[in-house]
């Protein structure tokens, strides 16, 4: 079984969706660099001061900044046992340093029609505080405008805003991309078709991770 797994795929293809679900499976910890980035932005801390203008505008953060607060989470001994990556890498920079500091067993690339992602996104809605997903309306939350979990009010992320989804469709196109063709020639590539319902996708998931 792998337990070193990167989830690549365009904003909205559900990495995080998946990502929450098979990381429960295989008893790894979920890695999300954009959870995590966003903590530090909730927390203000200088990392995240530095890294929110990026972020709310759909662009990438620098590679020293994403590195840092990586390795930092990759240090914390319950990533000894392995994990999954959501969001990292990003771009080929950032494929090569993870590539020096541990190995990787699978990448799973999650594939959808580009049309389906603005939809996805702009019906997205996030808990601040324990970062659940939801969707108004392929999964609403029990009461409108709250997190089932923690009753936390949801919010709309400020990059899921038009002009900031169009440029992270765009970086993902220039920048991301590109590193489907890098794991495809390293043999680690696997990819799944993620279209049709969270349950669907999360069967095919975990058929290519066996
Ligand atoms: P990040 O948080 O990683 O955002 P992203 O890659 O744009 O991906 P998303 O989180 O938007 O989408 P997702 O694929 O996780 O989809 P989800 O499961 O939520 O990064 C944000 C920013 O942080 C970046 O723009 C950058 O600035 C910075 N950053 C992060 N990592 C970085 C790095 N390594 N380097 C540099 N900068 C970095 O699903 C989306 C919606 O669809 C939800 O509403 C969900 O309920 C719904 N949905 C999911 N699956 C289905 C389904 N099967 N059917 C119907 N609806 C579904
Ligand atoms: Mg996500």
């Amino acid at each position: 079984m792998m337990h070193r797994i990167v989830f690549l795929g365009p904003p909205g293809a559900g990495k995080g969706t998946q990502a929450a679900r098979i990381a429960r499976d295989l008893g790894v910890p979920h890695l999300s660099t954009g959870d995590l980035l966003r903590a530090a932005v909730a927390a203000r801390t200088p990392l995240g001061l530095e890294a929110e203008g990026h972020m709310s505008a759909g662009r990438l953060v620098p590679d020293d900044l994403v590195l840092r607060i990586l390795h930092e989470r990759l240090e914390q001994p319950d990533a000894r046992v392995g994990y999954l990556l959501d969001g990292f890498p990003r771009n080929l920079a950032q494929a090569e340093a993870l590539g020096k500091f541990s190995e990787v067993d699978g990448v799973v690339s999650l594939d959808i029609a580009p049309d389906r992602l603005v939809r996805r996104l702009s019906e997205r809605r996030v808990c601040p505080k324990c970062q659940s997903v939801y969707n108004l309306s392929t999964k609403p939350p029990a009461t409108a405008g709250m997190c089932d979990l923690d009753g936390t009010p949801l919010v709309h992320r400020p990059d899921d805003r038009p002009e900031a989804i169009a440029t992270r469709l765009k970086v993902y196109a220039e920048q991301t991309a590109p590193l489907l063709d890098y794991y495809g020639k390293r043999h680690l590539l696997r990819s799944v078709d993620a279209s049709g319902t969270p349950d669907e996708v999360a069967a095919r998931v975990r058929q290519v991770l066996t």
